[in-house]
């Protein structure tokens, strides 16, 4: 019977893929896919049709999965981290729909976003409340982006910034920055984590004075503490207020 799978195949490394997204991959007669994230699976799709598309395909691939589907095969459409987060699982789900292709079976199977990836190589910086904000303005204007970060500083939330900056989109991430500054001190701790759990992963400690001075790409998830966020040795922790309610976990 035929089948999509919208697999979120998590941050890269293949121990940080969810076993039912392995076995996802396994039932799948063909893998769709952007070209970077059909290699980092390579070992798991041996034998099968891969259909690997550039990064700005993402319409094609939605497409093609859906197609492929419809002609009664088992398709595997992978996307980075969760595929529902700034994923491909909307677009597939909308294709489905225009296709009123109603017959196919979908399973949408979840992945480690690059949030939780970018956070556990941090510490815990997403220990309360917080807003992730994509600063890529190709399909949102940057007046609804800048209102949402605006909205997340002034309310106090941790904030994570996907899509930072690319080689088209240069300004942003100092812009995002500013709006921060106007509701949080310089010293407020930032880690930005570029290429979590794949090859040339580096993660930085920083504050929001001196975050501009470290290198960011399209790689990069950058995380941005609340007004408790701290550093401590190498790890950034948040709060969640457990000692502010019951005293030191180690009374004296
Ligand atoms: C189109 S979004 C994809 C998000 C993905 N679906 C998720 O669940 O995290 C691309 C952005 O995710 C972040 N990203 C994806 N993989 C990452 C990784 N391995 N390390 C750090 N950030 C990553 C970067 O901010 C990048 O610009």
């Amino acid at each position: 019977m035929s089948k999509l799978y919208i697999i979120g195949i998590g941050p890269g490394a293949i121990e940080q893929m969810t076993l039912r997204a392995r076995e996802a991959i396994g039932e799948c007669d063909v893998i769709v896919g952007y070209k970077t994230y059909v290699r980092l699976i390579e070992c798991l799709a041996s034998g099968k049709e891969v259909i690997s598309l550039g990064m700005t395909e993402e319409i094609e691939r939605a497409r093609k999965a859906v197609e492929l589907a419809l002609e009664g095969k088992v398709v595997g459409l992978v996307s980075s981290g969760d595929a529902g987060v700034y994923g491909m699982a909307g677009l597939a789900l909308e294709a489905l729909k225009e296709r009123q292709a109603d017959t196919v079976a979908v399973e949408v199977v979840p992945g480690v976003p690059a949030l939780c990836a970018a956070a556990s190589l941090l510490g815990a910086p997403l220990g309360h409340d917080f807003a992730a904000i994509s600063l890529s303005d190709l399909l949102t204007e940057w007046k609804t982006i800048e209102k949402r970060i605006m909205a997340a500083a002034e309310s106090d939330f941790i904030i994570v910034l996907y899509n930072p900056k690319s080689g088209k989109r240069t300004w942003q991430l100092e812009r995002a920055r500013e709006i921060i500054l106007g509701h949080r001190p310089g010293t407020t701790p930032v880690g930005l984590v570029t290429s979590a759990y794949r090859e040339g992963e580096k993660v930085v400690l920083t504050d929001l004075e001196r975050m501009l001075s470290h290198e960011a790409g399209m790689l990069t998830t950058v995380i941005i503490g609340n007004l408790s966020t701290y550093i401590h040795g190498n790890k950034l922790i948040t709060p969640r207020g457990y000692q502010k309610k019951y005293g030191p976990l180690f009374p004296e």
